[in-house]
């Protein structure tokens, strides 16, 4: 139970709250402190999508503002005038195959944009004397610290970083820029940084959506490699509720790694998927439907394996994740089979140029 009685409200500004993450994260925080203050501020960008808040429409508490994290402008003004005491960063490029494609947006967006924020709120939190329960929480990802062979331990938060994909290296820049806020002046940032995420509201271009819409369409399901590379999926439910006990339970300057416990080969991850898809989606265009597997080059530089130790996180403040990667799958294989209307609009021309590029 993260809930407390005695807990102060919060007024917390919500980065890339529109995105995959940020969304979910906006609906658990909703349900969970009604009284809190959110204001979500997303540049809407292809990842970003109003139809992810869309049932939170008429929420008072809720306000949502169309902007670029890099305007100085802006976050100073929305600082101020909604009064925030907390920001959850969760704006990023996020897609490695882009990063690989088109790496600047990365820089200007993870770094340039971070820094917009730690500056802006540093100046805010200096002017308001520094209270004790301010926090700025700074979204991160465990390939920060690159790749592991199969018999690795598994990441821990000392574990050196070593970013090898554009948008793991504009992460780890961010990061230490998060850290040093900390360590020089005192503000108090916390880094998370957590494994493969899936579940609702995830955009087409991720593993698990491509998968899904493409066994729905009958397209082939392009599989990078030799289909060995291990992820460690977590269930976004499960991020949004370690994020909320790090925000409420913790400590200023440290980070926490959050991983699911659940280490799967892609491709066997995909046989899950057809299995599932199989089973629950009546009329496929291809049935079984692995047979729409098809190996294809591999991504440049790709990673082989993450994996995430998450015992600090679970012995410092109680969280582990709850779902099973069965589980899990099931639930957002439903998800996609019950909402094709949120997902047919986002196969857009830009979409299908970028899908061109990377799979031609
Ligand atoms: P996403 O791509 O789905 O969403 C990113 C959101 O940020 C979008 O709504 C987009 O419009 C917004 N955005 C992008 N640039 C912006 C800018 N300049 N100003 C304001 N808004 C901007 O990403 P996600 O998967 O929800 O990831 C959220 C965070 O979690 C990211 O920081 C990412 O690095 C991190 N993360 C994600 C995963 C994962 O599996 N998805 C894993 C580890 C860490
Ligand atoms: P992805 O969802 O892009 O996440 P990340 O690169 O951040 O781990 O990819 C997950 C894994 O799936 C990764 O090893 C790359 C692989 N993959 C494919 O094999 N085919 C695909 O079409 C995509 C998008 C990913």
């Amino acid at each position: 139970m993260t809930q407390d009685n005695k807990r102060k409200d919060r007024s917390i500004l919500i980065t890339g709250g529109a995105g995959f993450i940020g969304s979910n994260f906006v609906h658990h925080w909703c349900n969970t402190y009604k009284s809190d203050r959110l204001t979500v501020l997303d540049a809407l960008t292809y990842a970003g999508n109003k139809a992810n808040l869309a049932s939170l429409e008429n929420n008072k508490n809720l306000k949502f503002v169309q902007g670029d994290i890099c305007d100085r402008t802006l976050v100073d003004n929305l600082l101020e005038s909604e009064d925030i005491d907390t920001v959850a960063h969760f704006a990023a490029e996020s897609h490695v195959d882009r990063s690989i494609i088109e790496p600047g947006a990365f820089i200007q967006t993870n770094v340039v944009g971070t820094f917009t924020l730690l500056e802006a709120f540093r100046q805010r939190w200096n002017n308001r004397s520094q209270p004790q329960s301010d926090r700025f929480l700074h979204v991160s990802t465990d390939e920060v610290y690159g790749s592991l062979e199969v018999d690795d331990p598994a990441f821990t938060e000392t574990t050196p970083y070593t970013p090898n994909s554009p948008y793991s290296a504009s992460k780890a820049g961010s990061d230490h820029l998060a850290r040093a806020y900390f360590h020089t002046y005192g503000m108090p940032t916390m880094i998370t940084n957590c494994s493969n995420n899936y579940g609702p509201y995830h955009f087409p271009e991720k593993l698990i959506p491509l998968m899904c819409i493409n066994i729905l369409l009958g397209k082939p399901l392009p599989v990078y490699g030799d289909g060995q590379n291990i992820r460690d999926w977590l269930y976004v439910e499960d991020h949004c509720r370690a994020l909320d006990v790090v925000i409420n339970k913790g400590q200023p300057g440290e980070t926490y790694n959050v991983g699911g416990n659940n280490e799967v080969k892609n491709i066997d991850l995909v046989e899950q998927l057809c299995q599932l898809m199989d089973e629950l989606a009546p009329n496929l265009p291809v049935s079984p439907s692995k047979e729409l597997i098809t190996f294809v080059k591999d991504r440049a530089g790709h990673d082989r394996r993450y994996a995430i130790n998450a015992s600090k996180i679970k012995n410092e403040l109680g969280w582990t994740p709850q779902e099973t990667v069965e589980g899990g799958l099931r639930r957002t294989v439903q998800w996609y089979l019950a909402n094709s209307d949120w997902w047919k609009p986002l196969l857009s021309q830009e979409y299908k140029n970028y899908y061109a590029k990377v799979y031609s």
